[in-house]
């Protein structure tokens, strides 16, 4: 199984960087391909309707494709203000974005319609970002997505890694472990050959 897993932060020491990095390795662990992808290797802009007519930015179209290859994804979402950051929302809205008159891509949800996905979150608060999750979970229903009952949020992520980048606790690698698994169950089902 294919699973893409991929934080909404490109700050250097990021939490959710590091909980990526934690779930890509139980993910690789239990036998799934593991893409790990890093938005900060992608340019893209801030959407706007103007610069999209002049044609869809090359990074949009990779990251199309990445996306569409990948019938399972766990998002790693920060918290800000209550919600998940910019970066998701645009890379999102990006990626469903239909490329008029393209054969394949005039179809909005090519990248996203049909994907499990495992929502997990980090912050170094006490509720470990699980209010993000309440505001990204509506937008995957919106692009077809199916996601996964079970989900996971790291609180105080600044004492939660080991010095080798591990998750610290036994109880947040389990409930990491059970996020991959049920994803990754879910999209075997769905995707049988
Ligand atoms: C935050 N942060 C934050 N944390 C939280 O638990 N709940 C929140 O509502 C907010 N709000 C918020 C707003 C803004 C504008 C910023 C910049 C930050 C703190 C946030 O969790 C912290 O910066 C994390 O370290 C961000 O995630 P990464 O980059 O470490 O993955």
């Amino acid at each position: 199984m294919k699973l893409l897993v991929f934080a909404g932060s490109t700050r250097t020491a990021s939490w959710n960087r590091k909980l990526a990095t934690a779930t890509a390795n139980l993910a690789r662990a239990s036998g799934a391909e593991v893409t790990h992808l890093e938005l900060g290797d992608f340019d893209v802009p801030m959407y706007n309707a103007d610069l999209e007519s002049r044609g869809t930015p090359a990074d949009v179209m990779r990251l199309k494709e990445i996306t569409a290859a990948h019938p399972a994804w766990i998002i790693c979402t920060p918290e800000y203000n209550a919600s998940y950051p910019a970066l998701l929302k645009n890379t999102l809205d990006w990626i469903s974005s239909p490329v008029k008159g393209d054969p394949l891509w005039s179809d909005e949800f090519r990248s996203t319609r049909g994907k499990v996905v495992g929502v997990l979150s980090a912050s170094p608060g006490s509720l470990g970002g699980l209010r993000s999750q309440s505001h990204l979970v509506p937008l995957l229903f919106n692009l077809q997505c199916w996601v996964a009952p079970k989900t996971f949020a790291l609180a105080r992520a600044a004492d939660a890694f080991d010095a080798g980048g591990a998750l610290a606790s036994e109880a947040a690698r389990n409930a990491v472990q059970a996020v991959v698994e049920q994803v990754i169950t879910a999209a075997r089902r769905l995707n049988p050959d």
